[in-house]
């Protein structure tokens, strides 16, 4: 087999297909409903992260491991649409990705998800290719496939490679040691309250930031996001959309934060940037459904963010 491509960006986490459902303002249980806003994409936290950084830019590896039959097609060539490199996916003829049944609320954008892990193949420390890690420029990793993600952010450690952590999940002391180990750790809220065991936001992103030599920001959906600076608790408000679907969020957060990163931003246009990204993607039904691109930045509206930004983008 010849060797990988290198890649800026380095991602492992779940391997998922949504299926996503708009659901009907009212529904009769029992009969047919005929639907717009149905469709089947590629998904979950890494997965969206990695399309989107690819979509980007950068050229972003997907670890996982990938089969062969009807689901594994589809979630290989959701990547593949985004400019993902196919390079870093393992052959796995057994293995299938997970499915997530998602059911939208029409009034309010609300999701509720059903998922199945059946046949679903975990990633293990040595299907982690360390040298790509070390000459990665960054990785990006969940709190799903955490064997993987601490393999990684040890490879990691004494490089110049920066790490994303996405921990909206996990058992609490695998989750702390990957906390330790990260440069840039964003939670949603209640994973923050319960890792942390505090229910204010600012006392949970001390607590946190205490473990890690990292910088630690917490998400609240519309609310916004908050990171602790030597400074004190700097807030983010979320951008308002109409919202159709809020699938992804917090994914494309994650993922235009790792690209703001990398492009040497500071920590405040960090926020702002994946906070507009990640409002864009509530605008679509389902997480990879309204990516921007490097060209579509350029074009896009950018009356509502601040001179540094605009600047950054061009525009
Ligand atoms: N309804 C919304 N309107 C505008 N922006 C939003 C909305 N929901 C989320 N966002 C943006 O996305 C960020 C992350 O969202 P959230 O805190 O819901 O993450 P999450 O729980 O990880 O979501 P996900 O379900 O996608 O994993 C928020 O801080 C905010 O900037
Ligand atoms: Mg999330």
């Amino acid at each position: 087999m010849s060797s990988p491509q290198t890649a800026d960006v380095l991602v492992a986490g779940m391997n998922i297909v949504d299926i996503l459902v708009r659901l009907p303002e009212k529904i009769q249980h029992g009969e047919k409903h005929e639907i717009r806003g149905l469709l089947i994409q590629g998904g979950a936290p890494a997965g969206n992260a990695a399309s989107l950084l690819a979509s980007l830019g950068w050229r972003t590896g997907f670890i996982a491991r990938m089969g062969n039959d009807t689901l594994s097609n589809i979630a290989r060539a959701e990547f593949i649409r985004h400019g993902v490199l196919e390079d870093y996916f393992i052959p796995d003829a057994s293995a299938l990705p997970g499915v997530a049944l998602v059911e939208i609320d029409p009034a309010t954008g609300e999701r509720t998800v059903f998922y199945t892990l059946n046949g679903y193949r975990s990633l293990r420390r040595e299907d982690i290719p360390a040298a790509a890690v070390q000459r990665a420029k960054l990785i990006l990793v969940d709190g799903y496939e955490t064997e993987a993600a601490l393999a990684m952010l040890e490879a990691a450690q004494g490089t110049n490679c920066r790490s994303v952590l996405d921990l909206e999940a996990g058992e609490p002391a695998m989750l702390r040691k990957l906390v330790e180990l990260g440069t840039d750790i964003i939670l949603p809220l209640g994973a923050a309250q319960r890792l942390s065991g505090e229910s204010d936001a600012a006392a949970a992103l001390q607590k946190l930031s205490a473990w890690t030599r990292g910088q630690v920001l917490v998400t609240d959906g519309a609310k916004g996001s908050w990171a602790w600076t030597p400074q004190g608790v700097f807030h983010q408000p979320a951008f308002k959309v109409d919202v159709v679907d809020t699938t992804g969020c917090g994914d494309a957060y994650h993922a235009a934060y790792a690209s703001a990163l990398l492009d040497g931003l500071p920590l405040r246009l960090r926020m702002e940037f994946a906070s507009w990204v990640a409002a864009q993607v509530a605008l679509k039904l389902g997480g990879r459904s309204n990516l921007p691109t490097r060209s579509s930045l350029r074009r896009a509206d950018t009356s509502r963010l601040s001179p540094e930004l605009k600047q950054h983008l061009g525009s």
